[in-house]
């Protein structure tokens, strides 16, 4: 069984909002009472028609706020959708995003086939049309999701909207507006995938699951891959990877994917992402509460095959390797246990004090082998560690790397992509933490400075390369009863390889 996706087609256009012959018409109307530039359009052709009703006080413009009309004068769409934007001096990125996901929820639920949104023409501040017909795509997308078809009675499906349509506001600005299309859908595409990943519990979705999607993905798009078993990691020496799994009765994968869309001894980008598919603790298992979540600390290794599905769509002239260890973490007489020393492929050995800090235990033995493909650069991805979440909350991931300028083009891609990231220190001083009297080091560096203190136990193990990594145990997911995957950081990533490729 599988989440089936539903897609809404989509297109730009230029041209008058008042003849558009669709079913609906979406304008938006700042707070108080103030039209876009759309709507003035609309209102002039209509002889005033939207300015009698928002006199009439049946609109402020609050934000999240919509008002259907219909047989609007004078207009040849059915319908007209005002949707509030908020301020128009607080009109930024959030509020743009939030106001597009209302539009589309509305015409969601109101039954238009079509509609074409002007809101894609509304100025965003630093932003251009490339990036708002984009993240218009993206915020669509993301607001129609669902994942239902685990309920036994899937959720009521009457949804006529098929075809969505962003307006820009002049015929030159089509050609921008075009790229912003294709990014958005490669972009919402792969968000969805790693949505779909971390939503599958993970009763169903194993290691052995991944390693599967990953090959129909790889099929789809003409990735090479290759899918490492127990026996194939043990002989490679991944003693620390291997031994996070052996609680469980799901036999461990590591998956490699490769994309090879640059020339030839290129050196790629490579891409790691954890992949445990439930994360209970171990032996130093973790209390009941939230324990429910642990189903998407696989979520870096699902962003990373998320990732590939978007180079699939866009043909990424760049040579990309993904690499996810994946494996469960489970209590059991088999077992890692407090106090045991293994020994990752890198040969520096390591005190596990905690059985529940398995996802650098993982990841290591992942950097390690990441030295073969002489990377240009290698970022991995994980839900690393709880602390972050007290740190940054679910705005940004927190960014860690060896390499400022790398640190750099990551922040910048974030921000174009509106999947921030804020960089944390990585500095010698808390590697003190990590010391063990009996082996190489220990996993676990105390209370202070959680996120940063695995962090600098990764940083042992990339030394080789330029590396950067990202904790995204704050943003990959949200928690409690609106439980569900973000997909991030899927776009950021899409974003930093698009900037490469066109280096
Ligand atoms: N997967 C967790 C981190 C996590 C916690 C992600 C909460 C999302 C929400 C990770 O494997 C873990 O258990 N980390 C421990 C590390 C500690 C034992 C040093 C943690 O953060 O408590
Ligand atoms: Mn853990
Ligand atoms: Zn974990």
């Amino acid at each position: 069984m599988e989440n089936k996706e539903i897609e809404l087609e989509f297109s730009i256009k230029s041209g008058a909002p008042e003849k558009q012959r669709t079913a609906c018409v979406v304008v938006g109307v700042f707070e108080s009472r103030k039209l876009s530039a759309p709507a003035i359009d609309i209102d002039r052709a209509s002889d005033g028609y939207l300015s009698d009703i928002l006199r009439g006080g049946d609109m402020e413009g609050k934000a999240g706020s919509t008002l259907l009309l219909h047989k609007v004068p004078n207009i040849l769409a059915d319908r007209i959708l005002l949707v509030g934007l908020g301020k128009e001096r607080e009109f930024h990125e959030k509020a743009y995003c939030d106001a597009i996901a209302s539009a589309v929820k509305t015409l969601r639920d109101t039954g238009s086939m079509e509609a074409a949104i002007t809101l894609s023409e509304i100025p965003v501040r630093k932003r251009d049309v490339t990036w708002n017909v984009e993240q218009a795509v993206i915020s669509a997308h993301a607001a129609l999701y669902r994942f239902d078809h685990l309920k036994s009675k899937p959720n009521e499906t009457r949804r006529p909207l098929k075809r969505v349509i962003f307006a820009v506001s002049r015929r030159g600005e089509l050609k921008y507006g075009e790229v912003g299309l294709a990014h958005g859908l490669a972009i919402a595409r792969g968000i969805g995938l790693a949505k779909d990943l971390g939503n599958t519990p993970s009763n169903i979705c194993t290691p052995e699951y991944l390693a599967g999607q990953a090959q129909k993905l790889a099929k789809a798009y003409g990735f090479r891959s290759e899918i490492l078993d127990y026996a194939a990691c043990d002989k490679l020496g991944m003693g620390s990877f291997l031994s996070v799994g052996k609680g469980s009765d799901k036999p461990p994968r590591f998956i490699v994917l490769k994309h090879e869309g640059g020339a030839k001894g290129e050196k790629p980008v490579v891409l790691v992402g954890k992949a445990v598919t439930f994360d209970a603790g171990g032996i130093s298992l973790k209390p009941p509460a939230e324990m429910d979540e642990m189903n998407y600390d696989m979520s870096g290794g699902g962003a990373v095959i998320g990732t590939f599905r978007a180079i699939g769509e866009l043909g990424l002239p760049l040579n990309v390797v993904g690499l996810i260890p994946a494996c469960e973490n489970m209590p059991d007489a088999n077992a890692n246990k407090p106090g045991d020393i293994v020994t990752s492929m890198s040969g520096q050995t390591i005190e596990i004090l905690n059985t529940d800090a398995e996802g650098r235990l993982i990841l290591c033995d992942a950097l390690t082998y990441a030295e073969r493909f002489a990377p240009e650069a290698v970022i991995d991805l994980a839900t690393l560690t709880g602390a972050c979440v007290i740190a940054l909350g679910a705005h940004p991931s927190a960014l860690y790397s060896n390499h400022d300028p790398l640190a750099r083009e990551i922040e910048h891609a974030a921000d174009h992509a509106w999947d921030r990231v804020w960089r944390m220190p990585l500095w010698d001083d808390y590697q003190e933490q990590l010391k063990s009297s009996l082996a190489d080091m220990a996993n676990i560096g105390g209370r202070p400075a959680g996120s940063i203190t695995a962090a600098c136990f990764l940083s042992r193990f990339a030394k080789k390369y330029h590396w950067a990594h990202l904790d995204i145990a704050g943003t990959a997911y949200q928690g409690g009863r609106e439980k569900g995957s973000t997909g991030r950081p899927v776009s950021l990533l899409v974003h930093f390889l698009l900037n490469r490729a066109q280096k």
